[in-house]
């Protein structure tokens, strides 16, 4: 088992890591007790700072083009329903999952706190545990990252293509492997391990709040291989490829200016070949064949 000292990763606050091949129960509890340890505090600059909120944008623009407001959404790992209540507000009907209790409590109690309640229903449900769902959703998405604990990605893959209706869409924002802004600000530090952590094959154990989190990077391509089968990929685009990622915000605040030019950069030519296969995160958006 390889042990690096670690101190932040995308949207997690990354303090150390280890590897291992495939995901247990043990670990999925790992990770279970690692968010609910954070979601009292989720919303603030651990999981909502500034540069997490632009890339959300992104994520709710193309949920908002893909599929039109009244339509039925799963939200695979809700974290505190921030993403379900605001699609909630625009007319859709959301079903919010999350493998975290504490989670779920919080997007029952920010849909309740914005009279959403009737179109927010917010369930304890893994990402591992799709088949307990019942199906005939017009799109699935999910945002920073759940996707990347998952076990089993391929039995992901077969679930959603159960539980979408012909041609329904698929929205995910996934944690990718090749962050160049992650790479060479390690490297500066002299850091190394820390600056290949993505590079791990299997599941890699990602410290937060002296718990772990059980962690897959993916390149985009590694991840549509997943769904091939059922899927057709619409595309995919890099996600903070320019912009520093979230953990840097402190960098971002000092450099606002340049940093914003950076994201018009994200926004402009994210989707480009090759640039699009790096970034802090990706977004892909697949449909159901
Ligand atoms: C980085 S947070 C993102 C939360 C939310 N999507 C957002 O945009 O703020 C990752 C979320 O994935 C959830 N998660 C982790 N493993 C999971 C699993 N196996 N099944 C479902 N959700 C999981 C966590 O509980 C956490 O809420």
């Amino acid at each position: 088992m390889l042990v690096a000292e670690i101190e932040v990763s995308a949207s997690y606050n990354v303090e150390t890591t280890s590897h291992a091949t495939t995901v247990s129960e043990a670990q999925l509890l790992d990770t279970q007790r690692a968010f609910d340890s954070v979601a009292a505090d989720y919303d603030g600059p651990r999981g909502n700072n500034e540069l997490i909120q632009r890339m959300r944008l992104t994520l709710w623009n193309t949920v908002r083009s893909e599929l039109p407001a009244g339509s039925r959404l799963l939200d695979l790992g809700c974290g505190t329903g921030i993403d379900a209540v605001e699609f909630a507000s625009q007319g859709y009907r959301v079903v919010a999952s999350d493998w975290s209790p504490r989670m779920v409590e919080r997007t029952h109690a920010r849909a309740e706190a914005a009279g959403m309640q009737a179109r927010v229903e917010a369930m304890h449900v893994g990402v591992h545990q799709l088949d307990r769902l019942e199906g005939g959703f017009d799109g699935i998405y999910s945002n920073f990252g759940p996707l990347n604990c998952a076990p089993e990605l391929g039995d992901v893959a077969t679930q959603c293509a159960r539980l979408l209706r012909p041609g329904g869409k698929l929205v995910f924002s996934v944690i990718g492997r090749m962050c160049p802004w992650e790479l060479g600000y390690y490297t500066v530090k002299r850091r190394i391990r820390r600056a290949f952590v993505r590079t791990a094959r299997g599941a890699t154990a990602v410290g937060m709040n002296r718990h772990t989190i059980w962690t897959y990077y993916y390149s985009p391509r590694e991840f549509y291989r997943a769904f091939a089968q059922h899927f057709a990929l619409d595309g995919y685009r890099a996600l903070s490829l320019f912009m520093p990622p979230p953990y840097l915000v402190e960098y971002y605040r000092r450099h606002r200016g340049g940093c914003e030019w950076l994201g018009r950069l994200d926004d402009r030519i994210g989707a480009w070949p090759w640039l699009r296969d790096m970034g802090d995160h990706f977004l892909i958006v697949m449909y159901r064949r």
